[in-house]
């Protein structure tokens, strides 16, 4: 794809040169992440983050990449302080801010929402979240993870078995996740979660119609068994009609350090999470007894979305080419 003053809205833009362009370049940024190198390129160049629902690391990581490039950025978290409240709608104000920044990074509850938001500008908008639907960076980052955790190039994750646990239904970064891996090929999903909350069908059937394979269960251990890479979600408890409704499936799956050694056995299963970990009494998806094992990647990962994200903004504006040390 053309990444100059693109949208990224959704995975489906995606060809496989177009994740491994990225992959590269975010290699590259690492050292400009850590500020081992350091760079002015986006110099001038305002972001705009507008944030309706709650995020602690995508906004916060968005920023701070858009920052190592010399960026400026400008947030509007809290819908309450916009004129929004007095009746404008999404696209008056989409259209607005993005006459005033150079790109604008946006999360919103509604599923297609964010499709809305690039009809209403030519600004480019990247997706950090719309509803249950998808959340592009947070999977790019995820793949990024998995091939750094599993020591493997991008081609060499053909055939990977990975098993994805809880909220499938809701969690819009397993549905990003989903059909970035199916990119690849010969991948084998084990989907591990209740009843109603499996993952969508359309996906499913999508990944079929790929060549790739999938197993659902509602157990655990067996899911572990089948893992080369864990995926563990959240209850999405935002996205069910009432509170009761999400409660029913509250703390149904708690990996404790006792099952996955009983799931993975002497293998090293790096463990995902897109975070946050629910940390409530009798919730956690991953237990604080798994804080220091060395499978536990989500700290890795979560610093990932910074060279991840740095990337994209290269890419999108233009300055990957003229990066260069100061
Ligand atoms: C996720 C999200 O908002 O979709 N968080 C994130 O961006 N890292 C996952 C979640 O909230 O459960």
């Amino acid at each position: 794809m053309n990444f100059k003053g693109a949208s990224i809205l959704s995975i489906d833009q995606f060809e496989k040169v177009d994740v491994e362009h990225i992959f590269s370049l975010a290699a590259i940024m690492e050292s400009y992440a850590e500020r081992k190198k350091r760079t002015r390129v986006l110099e001038g160049a305002v972001l705009g983050n507008l944030f309706f629902e709650p995020s602690t690391r995508s906004r916060i990581s968005f920023e701070i990449a858009f920052q190592r490039l010399g960026g400026a950025v400008t947030t509007m978290a809290e819908r309450a302080t916009t004129s929004m409240v007095k009746g404008e709608s999404l696209e008056d104000t989409v259209r607005i801010l993005g006459g005033y920044a150079d790109l604008l990074v946006i999360r919103h509850p509604q599923e297609g929402a964010l499709k809305r938001c690039a009809q209403a500008t030519p600004c480019p908008i990247i997706n950090s979240g719309d509803g249950a639907g998808e959340h592009p960076t947070q999977a790019l980052l995820d793949l990024y993870t998995i091939l750094k955790e599993c020591k493997r190039t991008f081609h060499q994750l053909d055939g990977i078995s990975i098993t994805m646990v809880g909220d499938l239904k809701h969690s819009r970064t397993a549905h990003s996740l989903v059909k970035l891996l199916s990119l690849l090929k010969n991948i084998r999903f084990n989907f591990i979660s209740a009843e109603a909350l499996r993952i969508p069908r359309e996906l499913l059937e999508e990944l079929l119609s790929r060549g790739h394979s999938a197993y659902e269960t509602t157990d655990l251990v067996q899911g572990l068994r089948r893992a080369d890479v864990l995926y563990m979600t959240r209850l999405q408890e935002e996205r069910f009609a009432t509170p009761q409704e999400a409660e029913q499936y509250r703390g149904a799956y708690c990996l404790k350090r006792e099952i996955y050694e009983k799931g993975v056995g002497s293998r090293f299963v790096p463990i995902l999470h897109p975070l946050p970990r629910d940390h409530r009494f009798g919730v956690c998806e991953i237990d604080q007894d798994l804080n220091e094992h060395a499978a536990l990647a989500i700290f890795r990962q979560a610093q990932n979305g910074i060279p991840l994200r740095m990337a994209l903004f290269a890419l999108i504006l233009d300055v990957a080419t003229s990066l260069r040390a100061f």
